[in-house]
């Protein structure tokens, strides 16, 4: 298959381009500077100049407080890009594989949300990306909407900076000794590589939708850098931070965890419990890790 990722220099995206790659699929990578989603005529020519059988939008503007401050550049990347993307698509014959979030819900459920549930966003950032989902979902039927949550993984995330939850928690333990992680929030820790795996896997098939996607089970931030310590054998005191100590600028749902219904049912899931995404990505890390220092 020829396959059009875009967002190749993203976190998400760097492995879903090796994940099609390693498939022996011909994988075009497309930045930023190739395509400006927000706008109709650069993703008509960049993706009618080669067109794929497979498109992968892992691009977006999700930095939450940056949404926030510019919401009509959020709408624009987001809401309308993802038209673009839908339209384009559609008129290619193409699919479209989609990426979206579990900020689209409220987090009042308390118990896993499935893809049936009704989303309610908190912010901009959410209802940017559930109009996306919606313009997908309604324009091309050809395709898959993916929401995900709480990502890590080897290539840093462009829009956030620096290191992932994971290199961080690790990063501080090492530099200070004492860690304080906030305890409110529960989220479902996803590994960008076991993400790109399940996009290879539903690109190969015509079960067209909405899916949860994100690793099994869930924890707070707090039980995630416990787990991170744990499992990378680090002698850390943590402890748990005061909610105002980390005070959020932009609501946000305190649960958000996702249940990968739609994806079981089908018998499609790749995804394991987020304790073995972990664990298998501080393998990749230390070896990485290794080879960096020769
Ligand atoms: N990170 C998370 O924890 C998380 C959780 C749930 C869902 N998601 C979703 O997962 C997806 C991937 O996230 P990620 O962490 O891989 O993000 P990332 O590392 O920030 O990558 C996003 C990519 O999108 C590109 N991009 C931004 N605006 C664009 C535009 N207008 N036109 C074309 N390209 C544009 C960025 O390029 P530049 O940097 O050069 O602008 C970058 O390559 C996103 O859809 C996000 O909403 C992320």
């Amino acid at each position: 298959m020829r396959v059009t990722v875009i967002g190749s220099n993203g976190q998400l995206g760097n492995d879903v381009v090796h994940a099609f790659s390693a498939q022996g699929h011909e994988v075009r990578a497309l930045t930023h500077a190739d395509i400006e989603l927000s706008n109709l005529e650069s993703a008509k020519s960049c993706l009618s100049s080669q067109p794929s059988h497979v498109v992968v939008n892992t691009a977006a503007m999700h930095h939450v407080e940056n949404c926030e401050q510019d919401p009509q550049k959020a709408f624009a990347v987001n809401a309308i890009g993802a038209r673009n993307l839908a339209v384009v698509t559609r008129d290619q014959g193409a699919t479209l594989i989609h990426v979206s979030t579990d900020y689209v819900f409220d987090g009042k459920k308390r118990e896993p949300y499935v893809e049936s549930d009704a989303p309610l966003p908190l912010n901009v950032y959410g209802n940017s990306k559930l109009a996306g989902e919606y313009f997908v979902r309604t324009l091309n039927p050809k395709h898959f909407v993916l929401r995900t949550s709480a990502l890590y993984g080897k290539n840093p995330c462009r829009a956030k900076g620096g290191l992932n939850f994971v290199d961080l928690m690790l990063k501080l333990a090492r530099e200070r000794g004492r860690v304080r992680v906030v305890d409110g929030e529960l989220v479902s820790p996803t590994a960008t590589a076991d993400v790109a795996r399940q996009i290879v896997v539903l690109s190969g098939c015509d079960a067209y939708g909405l899916y949860h996607a994100t690793a099994e089970g869930s924890c707070s931030w707090y039980e995630f850098a416990r787990e991170i310590f744990s499992a990378a054998s680090i002698d850390v005191k943590l402890e748990v931070a005061s909610p105002t100590e980390f005070p959020a600028k932009v609501p946000r749902p305190s649960y958000s965890v996702l249940e990968n219904r739609e994806l079981k049912k089908q018998g499609l899931s790749v995804f394991e419990s987020w304790q073995a995404g972990l664990m298998k990505y501080l393998g990749k890390t230390e070896t990485r890790l290794v080879s960096q220092t020769g």
